[in-house]
């Protein structure tokens, strides 16, 4: 037997996605003294990241991989939109843009870009695959920095497949976007945090569905965080700590070496129909 080469099934794959997430909890007692939802994403950071997008075009996988595969005057699908940091520079080439998200206030965001860039848009406010009946099947489609949100990840796959013609496309941070908080966690609550799911666990998942996916990584082309204040600030209302202890988690952040924040690596996982 060649135990190592035993190869797990869809389903138990993502019932070990479900439950690595799952681990991510913060404890009851934490989340109730928290000042303010420490998993929110702000919809002002996402709108800087799509300006930053925008002007200035990033050549990497995630980009190249969709522009290949996009015909001229296609379809685009972008689940987990934000204000559209991962479609809309693909401006000129998009003959419409369907963007769902949950988030009423990132879809406006969206919105307000794609109608001064002249890129006709639907936007569909809810939770993918929920609202997967009222999209139609698109040219090409793309979830970017969306599936450490998602623990029906087999289910969120399975109907972006079929919402393609072409090609899908998944951009993801090689691991958790919380882990670079975990020696804070340590420090101010005394709790370590995991490890997994890292994104080769969304690969192999991909993969058991039978999707003959293709996987490129490179270093991120933004930084997390242009200031000490800024990640400071941040790190209080990720680890439920009140705003006013931004100084201390500051002098904390530079005895433990961690500023400069080294960049993340993200990884393009793609697949064609
Ligand atoms: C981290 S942001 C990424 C935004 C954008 N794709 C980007 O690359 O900048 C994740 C977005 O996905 C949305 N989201 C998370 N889970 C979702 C789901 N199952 N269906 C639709 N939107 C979802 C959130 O509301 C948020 O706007």
């Amino acid at each position: 037997m060649h135990g190592m080469l035993v190869s797990m099934d869809a389903e138990e794959l993502a019932a070990r996605w479900r439950e690595r997430l799952e681990s991510w909890a913060i404890p009851e007692e934490i989340m109730a003294r928290a000042p303010v939802d420490p998993w929110s994403h702000s919809p002002e950071r996402f709108g800087t990241r799509t300006d930053r997008a925008l002007a200035e075009p990033d050549d990497g996988p995630t980009m190249t991989r969709l522009s290949e595969a996009l015909p001229d005057g296609g379809t685009l699908l972008d689940v987990g939109s934000g204000p559209g940091a991962s479609s809309l520079p693909l401006r000129g080439r998009i003959g419409h843009l369907y963007a769902v998200d949950t988030s009423a206030p990132m879809l406006e965001g969206l919105t307000l870009r794609a109608d001064k860039l002249g890129v006709p848009v639907t936007a569909i406010e809810g939770r993918w695959p929920d609202v997967a009946d009222r999209v139609p099947v698109a040219d090409v489609s793309i979830a970017a920095h969306v599936v450490y949100n998602v623990p029906d990840l087999a289910g969120f796959l399975r109907a972006l497949d079929a919402h393609t013609k072409g090609r899908v496309v998944l951009e993801l941070p090689h691991r958790h976007p919380m882990s670079w908080l975990t020696p804070l966690w340590e420090e101010f609550h005394g709790i370590s945090r995991p490890v997994r799911p890292i994104a080769e666990d969304c690969v192999a998942l991909a993969a058991a569905l039978g999707f003959a996916v293709h996987v490129e990584e490179r270093e991120a082309p933004l930084e997390r965080f242009t200031s000490l204040e800024e990640l400071a600030a941040s790190a209080c209302r990720r680890a439920c700590l009140d705003p006013s202890r931004a100084e201390e988690v500051a002098v904390t952040v530079l005895e433990l070496g961690m500023w400069p924040m080294p960049r993340d690596r993200w990884v393009t996982i793609w697949w064609d129909r």
